[in-house]
């Protein structure tokens, strides 16, 4: 509980460490009622440090009680230590000590899931960003690197497995039926690196030669229940070894890799040296239990994690403001691996909506802060889609700025020269620049500045000379804290198209020799002009293809070059935006008073092309299929009514399926092809394509769609499937034949958590049936558990994220809801009661009626008592400026 205001850390106020770590000497003794951790810290003064204090901090927590205190192996009385509820500092220490500590903790109740906690029996930990402070008394900070011995000891029985990072040494039995095992790390590293789980499991085993020769040991720990559900994570993995060799040319260092599932985390996984603890949710998978898409992300966040082991690991970052330095670079490592695996342009399709439907809010709302943040109340807020997406982002216009192969020399350079450091995106920068002679200094601007960049493009034709002009305006909004920004560096990739679809040359003057038909122009000023010469037509410009910069582009397509984008630009990513530009266009004219208006039949003839021209890339079909989302509709928005935007998405999607029937049965039957499930780009479009068919079917109360729906769900042998079918159901008006399958499902999978977790959130996303009622009904579910942050995430944050229309009821009930939860979360899991308020904060966007209401929820959770600080922060700075 807090007792004073938080305190803000700002950036500039960075000082190297006074004291390092050398040693870490470790003993777990873990018990029924709880645990005692010994610790003896070898320290010694940093050379680097000017600083003549000679008292040293060691960060603490509430969570840890503090049974004795020793420096070199004497008591220390209370009078030579200040403790106070985070902090202890030691007076009058000498060059070189060694620090005993002995704490007690209750790993039972910790309900944060921040240290030493239980979940489902077992013990785990999470350390990442300020947990290790939760277990002992230690200078928690990312640059204090110390190699680690840790012994662990417990009932032999019970937890028969004993793991932690780095080799196990030494281990055996003791008396009372309990055993120790002892592992050692020869890797310094940071405490947030640290794991130990003590656990009943199964271990699955596997190995993998690396490129020198060297066998490492792949082990997966589970509970027995899910011992079916590895072999994708480990095949996952050994892809990703195997990748990281060849593209960035980087062996795994240690004997053994070892992966752990845990039912009950916050995040999505932890790549602790060694010992990378996984959500259940985000490993485990079968065909029968996981969709398409979870097995996707099972395969780029298992790669993420080991990509972590260098971009992370050996090289890690010096303070929690360089946090990107690491997510950003790692989450850019594992978007190439998936686009290397499967599609790269349903990949990059798939990034782009994310980024551009939530990061995007995100840097437009009340949170907004640079991809290196300046300051931070509590850091845990600070692991953004900003941080992780616009930081793989500018990762990523590096690469295209330097090439593949200079990039390459690039991290080689950064690798090899910050091995085994704690260092800044500065460092990265530099490497980058150092290696690839380019001047990178205006390009450092996308660390500091927040805010998404506005591109405004104008152009005009002057056909007696066979010129093209593009004038290229560049604008970055103010944010909170930052105004009149400067100019970014930004790699805007583009081509022209002719009036029958073939690409124009870029000549970018008139004797230039080089004549590319796809050219990277680099924007630096506010203002930038190109011409183009030779150009014999008045072109269609296509515009950022691939997505080359995470930016806002503004340019007057009519319907009709959309259309033509649509089916003729080469860059597959824009021909899938070209679709959706036209559908957010068909969408948002029938918003409010045009309402009425008939749906344009334009956009129903570009639909049918895409369902019935066999020859297209199916992958790419299935993704312009989908229409924007909702939630994609309303960022575009500005003072959106949401109701208002579901019913025109309904409308258009309803005149779709009543107009595109026929092309749409043909497109599931044709697509309902059997045989062994894989999860291929080709077999994952099909799939895609056969759910997306029928859901738009059901939108219009086809029998034949609902016939299909049934027999699908009842027949299916595989979850993506199975869950197709009772999607299209459970949003469509079929109550009697909805509640009977959803029955059904709860019935065969109940003992899955994963399943249940689907389960919830079909529900709950569904706006046809998650109506406020039935969300308190699934709370009040026996399977419901408010100490899971999964099942929190597939009810409350399914509900506030996904059903929009429910949540932004006129009535103010949906805002009010997750007031009522958030203030109940943050006493036992402040962390994700945190990120659940997000919704909530961006309440100045949408118009006064939902505005005030979501304002008063944000009062209400501010004026709750104790508040934590990760929900302090969040609320005051959405509340902040009024
Ligand atoms: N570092 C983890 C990742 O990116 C995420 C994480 C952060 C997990 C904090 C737990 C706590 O993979
Ligand atoms: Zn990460």
């Amino acid at each position: 509980m807090r007792t004073n205001q938080p305190q803000t850390i700002y950036l500039k106020d960075y000082r190297v460490p006074v004291f390092l770590v050398d040693h870490v000497d470790l003993r777990f003794e873990l018990f029924e009622d709880g645990a005692r951790v010994h610790s003896v810290l070898s320290m010694r003064r940093n050379p680097d440090s000017d600083s003549s204090d000679t008292s040293v901090e060691l960060n603490s927590d509430t969570l840890t009680k503090l049974e004795s205190l020793s420096l070199d192996g004497k008591e220390l009385g209370i009078d030579a230590y200040e403790d106070s509820v985070d902090r202890l500092v030691i007076h009058d220490v000498p060059d070189h000590f060694e620090l005993g500590v002995v704490t007690w903790l209750e790993p039972q109740n910790n309900t944060r899931l921040e240290g030493l906690y239980q979940s489902s029996g077992m013990f785990c930990t999470q350390c990442e960003a300020e947990g290790f402070r939760c277990i002992t008394y230690f200078p928690d900070r990312p640059d204090v690197m110390a190699r680690f011995r840790t012994r662990i000891e417990a009932d032999k029985a019970s937890f028969p497995i004993l793991l932690s990072n780095g080799n196990d040494v030494e281990k055996g039995d003791l008396d009372g039926g309990r055993h120790f095992v002892t592992w050692e790390d020869p890797f310094p590293k940071p405490s947030y690196l640290f794991a130990l789980v003590a656990g009943d499991l199964v271990e699955k085993r596997d190995s993998f030669r690396t490129l020198s020769g060297r066998d490492i040991d792949l082990r997966m720990y589970v509970e027995p229940r899910n011992s079916d559900k590895c072999d994708h994570a480990m095949d996952s993995l050994k892809r990703a070894m195997r990748w990281d060799e060849e593209v960035y040319g980087r062996e795994y260092d240690l004997d053994i890799f070892m992966i752990v599932a845990v039912d009950d985390f916050n995040m999505g996984a932890m790549e602790n040296k060694g010992l990378n603890i996984f959500n259940s949710s985000c490993v485990l998978a079968s065909q029968e239990t996981a969709t398409d898409m979870a097995f996707q992300r099972i395969e780029s966040i298992v790669a993420h994690e080991y990509f972590h082991n260098w971009s992370g690991n050996r090289v890690t970052c010096r303070d929690w403001f360089q946090l990107s330095l690491k997510e950003g670079f790692t989450v850019f490592r594992d978007s190439q691996f998936s686009a290397d695996m499967g599609s790269p342009t349903v990949k990059r399709i798939e990034d782009a909506t994310m980024l551009r439907t939530a990061q995007f809010a995100e840097d437009s709302g009340p949170m907004a802060h640079p991809v290196r943040p300046e300051s931070y109340m509590e850091i845990t807020n600070f692991y953004t889609l900003t941080i992780y997406e616009k930081g793989c982002e500018v990762v990523g216009m590096i690469h295209t700025l330097l090439g593949p192969d200079m990039f390459r020399k690039g991290s080689d350079l950064y690798f090899e020269r910050h091995d085994g450091q704690a260092v800044t995106t500065d460092d990265f920068v530099r490497a980058m620049e150092d290696a690839s002679g380019r001047d990178l200094s205006q390009f450092r601007l996308w660390y500091e500045q927040a805010g998404t960049p506005e591109l405004t493009v104008k152009d005009e034709y002057d056909q007696a000379a066979g010129i093209y002009r593009l004038r290229i305006d560049q604008r970055i909004p103010d944010t909170p804290g930052q105004t009149n920004k400067k100019p970014q560096h930004i790699p805007f990739a583009i081509g022209l198209l002719g009036a029958d679809g073939e690409s124009l040359p870029l000549k970018l003057s008139a004797t230039d020799a080089d004549e590319p038909t796809d050219r990277v122009l680099e924007l630096t000023e506010a203002s930038h002009t190109f011409e183009f010469h030779g150009v014999s037509e008045c072109p269609v410009p296509s515009l950022l293809r691939n997505f080359s910069a995470p930016v806002r582009v503004y340019y007057p397509w009519t319907r009709e070059q959309l259309m033509f984008l649509m089916s003729h630009d080469p860059d597959g990513f824009n021909r899938w935006d070209a679709g959706q530009r036209l559908a957010v266009d068909v969408i948002s004219g029938l918003v409010g008073e045009a309402g009425s208006e008939a749906v344009d039949s334009g956009l129903t003839e570009a639909y049918r092309g895409l369902l019935t021209d066999t020859s297209l890339d199916q992958a790419l079909v299935a993704k312009m299929l989908q229409l924007p989302s909702e939630a994609y509709l309303i960022e575009l928005a500005d003072k959106p009514n949401v109701p208002d935007i579901h019913r025109a998405r309904e409308k258009v999607l309803g005149h779709l399926a009543t107009a595109l029937r026929d092309d749409l049965l043909a497109c599931y039957k044709r697509n309902s092809v059997e045989g062994r499930y894989e999860v291929t780009p080709q077999a994952v479009a099909r799939r895609s394509l056969r759910n997306t068919a029928l859901a738009w079917l059901l939108h219009t109360d086809d029998e034949e769609g609902r016939a299909l729906a049934e027999s699908q769900f009842a027949k299916a042998d595989n979850m993506t499937d199975r869950m197709g079918a009772l999607r299209a159901l459970v949003n469509s008006g079929y109550e009697q034949e909805c509640k009977q399958m959803l029955d059904a499902f709860y019935e065969q999978w109940k003992a899955d958590p994963q399943v249940v977790e689907q389960w919830f959130a079909v529900q709950a996303g569904s706006s046809r049936t998650g109506g406020l009622s039935r969300i308190r009904e699934l709370m009040s579910h026996p399977a419901f558990d408010w100490k899971n942050p999964n099942k929190i995430r597939s009810v409350i944050g399914v509900f506030a994220g996904q059903n929009l229309p429910a949540f932004h009821a006129e009535d103010g009930s949906g805002y009010r809801f997750l007031e009522e939860q958030v203030r109940r979360l943050d006493d036992s899991n402040p962390q994700i009661a945190a990120r659940l308020v997000s919704p909530l904060t961006r309440w100045r966007k949408y118009a006064p009626v939902h505005g005030e209401q979501m304002k008063k929820a944000l009062e209400a959770i501010r004026d709750k008592s104790g508040l934590s600080r990760d929900v302090y922060e969040v609320v005051h700075k959405s509340l902040a400026g009024q």
